[in-house]
């Protein structure tokens, strides 16, 4: 694995692959890394001759107030991880390579990137698409991996990809959970144990839905079904509901019924630190 801190290096190992048909998979992360990245890892290593592993964290996607000075980062344990997996190039820009004195461009999806967590991040989508557009140009891959527990980072990249005609494959992975239910996520290393514990609720709360799905013998309403859902969540000291949403897995418009293509899609805040996010279909394949 070789590291590549410099873009144009980076350009220029990826057009020489380009230049000798080799096919690239990129996977675009923030670091810190967990079992779910290095699962994203080993999904594309299957289908590319040569794996970019992008670390970058990316200013322009955290809101005011947010996280972006203690987003948690440590490049040589991420190396260290890295390393264990078999990946061509850990490529990890400077922020002033990234965005250059006077930089002001900025690609938005308008609708998909609005609501859910573009509601309570504004711009947070904006500045998603932004950096994943030019992470495809220094890398120039022909697919692109991405994990379905930001399901709607997955949906808003899937139609930037269609609707600029980008010849990328993108490709989704399951969401990699703790033994316990727990999705994995760098943000979890801000919880207390105790939180860990409480912020199962999100889990739960998704494989309840899916056992009332399961036994409905008519389509169940699916505002009935989120309400039900946030009482639960409500009852958990120090926890917040940003939103539960039952939504069609594909516009990410709200369903009045839950249906095969429905997706259970959820986000709180624990003591007003920590936002998690989680979801799932609510009928089995
Ligand atoms: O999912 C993430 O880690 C980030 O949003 C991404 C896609 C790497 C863009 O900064």
């Amino acid at each position: 694995m070789k590291l590549v801190q410099d873009l144009s290096e980076m350009t220029a190992l990826a057009a020489s692959w380009r230049g000798q048909g080799l096919k690239i998979a990129l996977v675009p992360t923030m670091g810190w890394f967990h079992a779910g990245h290095l699962a994203l890892m080993r999904q594309v290593r299957q289908s590319a001759d040569r794996v970019v592993v992008s670390l970058f964290v990316n200013p322009i996607q955290f809101g005011p107030g947010e996280d972006l000075a203690a987003y948690p980062r440590d490049l040589q344990r991420d190396m260290d991880l890295a390393a264990g997996e078999d990946i061509d190039v850990l490529y990890a820009p400077s922020a002033p390579d990234m965005y250059p004195a006077g930089f002001q461009t900025t690609i938005r999806v308008a609708e998909l990137g609005l609501g859910l967590c573009g509601a309570s991040r504004p711009g947070h989508f904006d500045g998603v698409c932004t950096v994943v557009m030019k992470l495809f140009h220094q890398t120039q891959p022909h697919l692109a991996v991405f994990g379905e527990k930001d399901f709607q980072q997955l949906a808003v990249i899937r139609r930037m990809v269609r609707d600029l005609d980008l010849s990328i494959d993108i490709v989704a992975h399951p969401i990699v959970r703790e033994t316990n239910g727990l999705a994995m996520s760098s943000r979890n290393s801000y919880l207390q144990e105790d939180e860990k514990e409480r912020a199962l609720c999100l889990y739960r709360a998704i494989i309840f839905a899916q056992e009332k799905v399961k036994n409905a013998i008519q389509p169940l309403s699916a505002a009935e079904l989120c309400a039900e859902l946030e009482e639960h969540i409500h009852q958990i000291p120090g926890f917040v509901v940003d939103y539960v949403e039952i939504v069609d897995a594909d516009s990410l418009k709200r369903c009045e019924t839950v249906t095969v293509n429905s997706r259970l899609i959820l986000a709180v805040k624990v003591n007003e630190r920590v936002r998690l996010i989680d979801n799932a279909r609510l009928y089995e394949l």
